[in-house]
């Protein structure tokens, strides 16, 4: 199954939950690709598989096999897809491509069968990063951060999805909504709560992921926070969402 993480706007937490549920899963046994579309690389990073010889875009510009960009994280079952700073030239570099967003489904669909899930970090952008991430996946995951305007820029994505839903991928779903950065304390957190909960409904995970320090830590030591430090209540938050992240693919009967 392949799923995409998105959200346009910026550091809502997408590569923190990339990077994780990613890992709670490989922790579990589950084969695990993450596949890094972002040109700031970050979730590349946050595993020290940064190269850019090996990087996504070296294998749309056919340099490299897909197959051969593949690079084993220091996590057993979970590989990684490096992206790099070229990867922003592809936005226009493909423009005129007709394929240009159905170029990662082809390239995917060669190595999806060797993976239960595959991930695929996206860029604060709806361009053709996103795009074709999404037409290359089954599910779509969107962070939420519990900020002022967070809700703001859902509809705008919800759009886009239906737009890429009607013309480039059929079998597009939602698979949730999940709140990050969330802060008992303050009460904005829970109203912005409380108005996804109403809005989306059942599509917004039970559990929300906590303003956590060690979460924004762990990538400077090139860990994800659940090898970082397993106790910390980030990683706590995202093994419980982990579960329930498998629960809705058994419910909903995708896997
Ligand atoms: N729950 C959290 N608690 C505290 N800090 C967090 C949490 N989630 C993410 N962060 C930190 O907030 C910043 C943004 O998070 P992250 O990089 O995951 O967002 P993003 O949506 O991928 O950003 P971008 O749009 O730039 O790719 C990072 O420094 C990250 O370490
Ligand atoms: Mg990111």
């Amino acid at each position: 199954m392949v799923i995409t993480i998105a959200n346009q706007k910026g550091g809502v937490g997408k590569t923190t939950t990339v990077v994780n549920l990613a890992t709670a899963l490989a922790s579990i046994d589950k084969k695990v690709l993450i596949i890094d579309m972002d040109p700031q690389y970050n979730s590349s990073m946050s595993f020290n598989a940064y190269d850019s010889k090996l990087s996504i875009y070296r294998v749309f510009s056919n340099e490299v096999n897909i197959r051969d960009a593949i690079q084993k994280s220091q996590i057993p079952h979970l590989d990684v897809i490096s992206a790099c700073e070229d990867l922003a030239a592809a936005e226009y570099e493909l423009a005129d491509d007709d394929n240009r967003n159905t170029l990662l489904k082809n390239y995917i669909s060669e190595i999806k069968d060797n993976y239960e899930y595959i991930f695929i970090d996206t860029p604060p952008t709806l361009g053709l990063l996103t795009v074709s991430s999404l037409t290359a996946s089954d599910e779509v995951l969107i962070p939420v951060q519990c900020e002022f305007f967070a809700l703001e820029g859902l509809s705008k994505l919800i759009k886009t999805i239906e737009l890429v839903k009607s013309n480039l991928n059929i079998n597009l779903k939602l698979n949730g909504i999940i709140l990050t950065m969330y802060d008992r304390r303050n009460s904005l957190s829970s109203l912005i709560e409380r108005e996804a909960r109403e809005y989306f409904d059942t599509n917004v995970y039970k559990f929300n992921v906590p303003r956590n320090v060690t979460l924004s830590e762990a990538p400077s030591h090139g860990l994800p926070a659940i090898i970082y430090d397993l106790k910390c209540s980030g990683s706590q938050a995202y093994i419980a969402l982990a579960k329930e992240f498998l629960e809705r693919g058994s419910s909903n009967g995708s896997q």
